[in-house]
């Protein structure tokens, strides 16, 4: 993105702490600090239902949480993200929220919540909250006021329509879960739109009574100790109320982004209003957002032209690169720490909705070299870095046999094509796997045998021990934590190579061997005359030497290397 001077200067205002402008070409600019903590903080995401199981019912609960924040310390992450936890049905384990400011009473109550931030707290932990803003249950009370009556008050807290001629859905409309995007209610006449499934009613966000009634939940949260939310499937608040006739669905296919049900000019406005709430509150609040993008310049837009939206959206082009391609991680690397204004990028790849990256990126073989490749990347990189619980250890996502053999029961009364990657938290070897004395809601995977975090605790040379190694490296060292992102060419198209760089020109030189043979590297593209080196700061497998010019890299290795300015 090229932008005039004055326009920068503008922009840097704007941006206050967090814009970083660029120093020398080609290279994304040293932020003048200090940076708000979000800016490269480690946010670690919590399943709750999977994760620690206090009272033995086989369901995590927030108490269990509570029990494992020295752990969550030790290994060093700035923050939790815990995914819904509120009253709900569980048509969409939590995502069908029945009420916003409440704890279901399988994850326990507002008084052990209240604990949970407290305790964070002491450990120096934020904890965000899942804000699911698209859509409620329809056993939410709101729901149940508005489908009452066509004149009810909160009748257009939803979004209504009136059947086609045909009587009919409105549209030919297909949600994200497959099935028309409206559901017929009989006693109004009327259909209701779901995006997601018919038991999630989309929120009629041009509604001010119903967005008024949505910052005061984000109020609640925010009044209890929660430092921010992540906001769930913000693309889909606003609907184009033209109601076109989609000329390509096919009927039961899903469908994904559509220009009609996403993306909408209102949703950028709605998304102001909510960071302008979270702005309102002391101590750095924030927003991280979970939003559809095709292109760079579309995340660019999703942090506000004022860096006045989402603080932190997740960047799914890095997220989904297929497989382990040193070309294309190189492109999504070098476009989000180039082309977003020194804004932070935010870098994943598992969560509660995807395959586990231990199962996604692994051979069968390498599996343990592959994901110290992928966490170097995602934790040396400039920008936010989300981790999903159990990657630490190499959770593997439940195989299919697995889910065959476990019946569904009252604790998970529908199979769900991502239970595979919501397994129970792998503590020990022991029945159970630490997570649960009862009958865990979904089975404990086969590997917490072998993948446990005892065992990787105990065991210095584990992926444990890289992650919480690489985590206290990033904290301690400046050009980690504060530096500029330094492009670089490895002369090899299977690895991928970058520099960070403080403003004393220290830093840290991280290649990447995406292949399973050793490659030799040439390695150019220094900024100005090139370092000296400085000793290797971690490497796998392991290795003292380090060569900043042409070194050598095994099969799947990393190296982390750092250099002097000449
Ligand atoms: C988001 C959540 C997903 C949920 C959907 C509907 O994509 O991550 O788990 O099913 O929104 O709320």
């Amino acid at each position: 993105m090229k932008i005039s001077r004055i326009g920068k200067l503008a922009l840097r205002a704007a941006l206050g702490a967090v814009l970083a402008l660029q120093a020398v070409p080609g290279e994304a600019a040293t932020p003048a600090s200090p940076q708000p903590w979000w800016t490269h903080a480690v946010i670690y995401e919590i399943y709750p239902r999977s994760f620690q199981d206090t009272n033995g019912d086989g369901i995590g609960d927030l108490n269990g949480v509570t029990q494992r924040l020295d752990y969550l310390k030790e290994l060093g992450v700035d923050a939790i993200w815990l995914t819904p936890f509120f009253p709900s049905p569980n048509a969409d384990f939590g995502y069908d929220v029945a009420d916003y400011t409440g704890v279901a009473p399988e994850y326990g109550t507002m008084a052990d919540w209240d604990r949970l931030t407290r305790e964070a707290r002491k450990r120096g932990i934020r904890v965000l909250v899942d804000f699911v803003l698209n859509h409620s249950s329809d056993q939410h009370p709101w729901f149940r006021e508005s489908r009452s009556s066509k004149t009810n008050p909160k009748r257009d807290w939803y979004v209504w329509h009136d059947p086609a001629p045909d009587g009919g859905p409105p549209t030919n409309w297909e949600s994200i879960f497959g099935g028309s995007t409206w559901e017929y209610d009989k006693p109004t006449g009327q259909y209701y739109y779901h995006v997601f499934l018919k038991q999630q009613p989309d929120l009629h966000w041009a509604d001010p009574g119903l967005m008024k009634a949505m910052y005061d939940v984000m109020r609640f949260w925010l009044n209890h100790g929660a430092s921010g939310f992540r906001l769930d499937a913000t693309p889909y608040l606003f609907e184009d109320t033209t109601w076109p006739h989609d000329p390509d669905v096919k009927s039961g296919a899903p469908v994904g982004l559509k220009p009609y049900n996403s993306n909408l000019p209102a949703t950028r406005e709605a998304l102001r209003g909510l960071r302008a709430v979270v702005d309102s509150f002391p101590g750095n609040r924030v927003l991280l957002g979970e939003n559809a993008i095709s292109s760079i310049a579309d995340l660019r837009r999703v942090y506000g032209a004022k860096a006045d939206e989402i603080n932190l959206p997740m960047d799914f082009l890095y997220k989904d690169v297929a497989g382990l391609n040193a070309a294309a991680f190189k492109a999504r690397i070098d476009e989000a720490e180039l082309n977003l204004d020194g804004l932070p990028p935010v870098f994943h790849f598992s969560n509660h909705d995807s395959t586990r990256q231990w199962t996604r990126f692994g051979d069968g073989v390498n599996n343990d070299r592959i994901a110290r490749i992928t966490s170097a990347m995602t934790l040396t990189l400039r920008g936010t870095a989300l981790m999903y619980y159990g990657e630490e250890i190499g959770m593997p996502d439940l195989g299919a046999e697995e889910l065959r053999a476990f019946p569904l029961s009252a604790k998970r009364k529908v199979a769900d094509n991502r239970d595979p990657e919501r397994s129970p938290m792998q503590w020990s070897a022991t029945s159970g796997a630490g997570f649960t004395t009862g009958q865990p809601w979904l089975p404990v995977g086969q590997s917490a045998g072998v993948t446990n975090v005892a065992a990787q605790r105990a065991d210095k040379q584990s992926l444990y021990h890289w992650y919480a190694q690489l985590l206290h490296l990033r904290k301690t060292n400046a050009a980690l934590r504060d530096g500029a992102y330094v492009p670089l060419e490895s002369g090899n198209p299977e690895v991928v190579a970058y520099a960070r760089r403080d403003r004393a020109g220290h830093g840290v030189l991280v290649l990447l061997n995406m292949s399973a043979k050793a490659q030799t590297l040439s390695i150019t593209g220094w900024p100005g005359r090139s370092p000296v080196a400085d000793g290797m700061l971690m490497a796998s497998p392991s290795s003292a030497h380090v060569d900043l010019s042409h070194p050598v890299l095994e099969p799947y290795g990393v190296q982390i290397a750092a250099f002097k300015a000449r």
